[in-house]
């Protein structure tokens, strides 16, 4: 296709139509589509085959009309790659097998070769850009390292991240040695999704916000600086930074490094763009939960964030966080449509 999609043109801040929209977690279980598959298949499973990750990625963009696709995977695929078993339980979220708690524990870790060992998600991505043909562009995405690191520590998600932040304080060598094998692992694994066919990437830093502004600069901004810098394709295939509950140090987040910041609703979007800077792209931020709101509540929330982007190119819509599992699906596809009408320039 010569003319660039919406929302790529929106990543690069160029004139828009329309205010793009995709939706994090737009795959899942609050789609029936899904719950069709889900029931007759594992979490992981699907992740593994290629035919199913393929069709289930398509579900949204078929059923909700999002101007974007993001691979159906979980950012823990690549952990599990690197050595450690991966289990997720019904009800309890992801389980890990022995976690990281000392330098010869990182050591045990390996970097694995993303083509080969997640090639699972590569052919994926392959899959879905042949049956999308140029409808919508292809989002690749990541963990990013600290997100990825928490877990690994835990072993599991975790309120407190009471053993991520031992490890940080009490064995910084260790912590640094352990970010900077996962850095390594994410900046190959992006890479190859690139080369796969991915048009645009995003990194997950879910749960860096439970950092203090310092230690974030410390301990995870320089692996970002590096993550974000040897990420090939640079120019042409943008990189949404999302870093959730992240207000109160922006500008590190920004610093770090991302041609889109993603921004959750604990902050206001119009206050959020001024601390990034007009020379980055935003995307967010509608809080999920909304959706659980009467039709006309959604659309004061929708035209409110709408209007704190303002008329300046560069603003991708999106909710803070993702879709909760039990939103209603006619909800979902009500804010797609409603971002669209709204938008129109
Ligand atoms: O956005 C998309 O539609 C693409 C698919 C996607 C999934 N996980 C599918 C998924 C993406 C981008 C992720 C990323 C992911 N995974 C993150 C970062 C984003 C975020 O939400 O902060 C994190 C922290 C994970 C780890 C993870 N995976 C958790 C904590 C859970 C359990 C959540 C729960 O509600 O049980 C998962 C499982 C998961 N990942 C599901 C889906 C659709 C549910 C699996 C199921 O069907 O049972």
């Amino acid at each position: 296709m010569s003319e660039r999609h919406l929302f790529l043109r929106a990543c690069w801040r160029e004139d828009v139509e329309r205010t793009p929209v995709w939706l994090m977690r737009q795959a899942g279980r609050y789609m029936q589509a899904y719950q069709e598959v889900r029931q007759r298949h594992s979490f992981l499973e699907m992740c593994k085959n290629p035919k199913l990750a393929a069709q289930v990625t398509l579900q949204p963009v078929e059923r909700l009309g999002v101007d974007a696709a993001i691979i159906f995977s979980d950012i823990l695929v690549l952990v599990e790659a690197m050595g450690m078993r991966l289990e997720f339980h019904e009800g309890f979220g992801p389980k890990l097998g022995e976690p990281v708690r000392s330098m010869q524990d990182v050591e045990r870790l390996r970097v694995p070769d993303a083509e080969k060992d997640l090639a699972y998600v590569m052919e994926a991505i392959r899959l879905v850009r042949e049956k999308l043909r140029g409808r919508v562009p292809l989002i690749g995405f990541s963990g990013a390292p600290f997100t990825l690191a928490s877990y690994v520590i835990e072993g599991r998600g975790s309120r407190t991240f009471r053993f991520t932040k031992e490890m940080m304080f009490s064995q910084p060598e260790a912590f640094h040695a352990l970010m900077e094998k996962i850095t390594s692992a994410v900046i190959d694994y992006l890479n190859a999704q690139v080369r796969a066919g991915a048009q645009a990437l995003q990194v997950f830093d879910s749960w860096v916000g439970c950092l203090a502004p310092e230690d974030y600069e410390r301990y995870v901004m320089p692996h970002m600086r590096r993550l974000f810098s040897r990420v090939e394709a640079r120019g042409e295939v943008p990189v949404i930074h999302f870093a959730n509950q992240a207000a109160t140090f922006l500008e590190k987040v920004r610093h770090a490094g991302g041609d889109v910041i993603g921004v959750d609703w604990r902050i206001p979007l119009d206050e959020a763009w001024r601390r990034v800077g007009y020379d980055v792209a935003i995307q967010g931020n509608l809080d999920p939960i909304a959706l659980f709101a009467p039709l006309p509540e959604i659309e004061r929330r929708v035209r409110d964030v709408l209007e704190r982007a303002g008329s300046r190119p560069g603003h991708i819509f999106n909710l803070g966080h993702g879709v909760h599992k039990d939103t209603p699906e006619e909800k979902v596809a009500a804010l797609v449509k409603m971002v669209k009408r709204l938008s129109a320039r």
